[in-house]
């Protein structure tokens, strides 16, 4: 093996000390993790404090999910797993679509009918994934998929299996070794509260420090911020339009140690965030994502360095991008034509 590929490893051979998966095993991976940490000048300018963006995009299904999917499924496959299953607003059903895909075992996942961002669908359907579409929301969804694994052999990996949240707290294993050191703040979206838990498990363990952590919720999906569940959440962050959160304590004690807070960001602010960070910085996020940014934008935190979590790819929901995007110049194939609608 050259030096080069030796480089590039799995996530959990990477930091196998620090998981607890069986040592025998097998490791279902598609190289997930190593995501960049991209520096955003524009962005540090408006908000006055130095700022990294974390393009969880990246991973090998465009989500942070592979980092907690690759060692769920691993897990499941050393429990001798036949089936996996999960609830999901997309990205979890598109992560657990491949890696079963990737690990030879059947998947299932349950949307929300027609609340799920066309990216995602295709990618468990692609996958071989069953896919249900669920008359009802995400919660509905999860509170069934808890009641089924009661009765039937399949593992759920949901963020309620605690080997998702393993994974998932290698994230800020690599921030800490990229920076030297934890950032001062991170900022965060919030939908089920599985990742905001896993990073401060992440930074509590690595002992490099721990920022203060500011977790934003979409206006109309803000349980935490709201302190009591919503009954029918609605955003256009469809991958956070969730109403009960089911790491809501994880996640409050989560804030009470770290200091920060939650906050609601709008619609607007989410997609106008969006938008600002793809034609500022090049970078191109899902809706959810730039809800972070939305609410570093509204409230810059103090300190010296910020990291903002772009937990999903922009190519996940094209849909949402050209809902806020101005509209394309037709143009007849003639020189002067073209010259005319190049220049304005
Ligand atoms: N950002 C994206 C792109 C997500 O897909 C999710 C959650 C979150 C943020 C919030 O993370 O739930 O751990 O607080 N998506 C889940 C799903 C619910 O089913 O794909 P969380």
């Amino acid at each position: 093996m050259t030096e080069a590929l030796k480089e590039r490893r799995p996530l959990i051979e990477r930091y196998r000390d620090r998981l607890p998966l069986a040592a025998d095993a097998p490791v279902v991976t598609l190289m997930e993790g190593s995501t960049p940490l991209v520096h955003a000048p524009r962005l540090s300018e408006r908000l006055a404090i130095e700022t990294h963006l974390k393009f969880e995009g990246m991973n090998p299904t465009g989500s942070f999910k592979d980092r907690g999917m690759t060692v769920a499924v691993s897990q499941a496959k050393a429990n001798g797993a036949e089936a996996i299953i999960c609830a999901s607003t997309g990205n979890t059903a598109a992560s657990a679509a491949a890696y079963a895909a990737r690990a030879g075992v059947r998947g299932a996942v349950i949307v929300p009918e027609g609340k799920i961002a066309q990216g995602k669908l295709a990618q468990a359907v692609i996958h071989g994934a069953r896919v249900v579409a669920l008359r009802g929301n995400f919660d509905q969804a999860l509170e069934l998929v808890k009641q089924l694994v009661e009765r039937q052999p399949v593992e759920l990996v949901n963020s309620i299996n605690p080997y998702r949240i393993e994974g998932q707290k290698t994230a800020a294993f690599e921030v800490c070794d990229e920076l030297g050191a934890a950032p001062d703040a991170l900022a965060i979206p919030v939908g089920n509260a599985g990742n905001i838990t896993a990073w401060w498990k992440g930074f509590c363990e690595y002992g490099q420090g721990r920022p203060r952590l500011y977790g934003f919720q979409a206006e109309g999906a803000a349980p935490i911020v709201l302190g009591r569940p919503v009954e029918r959440p609605e955003t256009v962050a469809s991958a956070i339009r969730i109403g009960n959160p089911a790491r809501w304590a994880e996640a409050l004690q989560a804030l009470d140690e770290a200091g920060g807070a939650v906050e609601a960001v709008s619609d607007d602010e989410i997609l106008d965030a969006q938008r600002w960070l793809a034609s500022n910085e090049g970078v191109f996020c899902e809706p959810a994502s730039a809800a972070c940014v939305a609410g570093v934008l509204k409230r810059p935190p103090e300190g010296a360095m910020l990291v903002c979590v772009l937990t999903g790819h922009g190519l996940k929901d094209p849909d949402a991008a050209l809902r806020a995007a101005p509209p394309v110049i037709p143009c007849d194939p003639e020189l002067a034509e073209v010259e005319r609608a190049v220049l304005g």
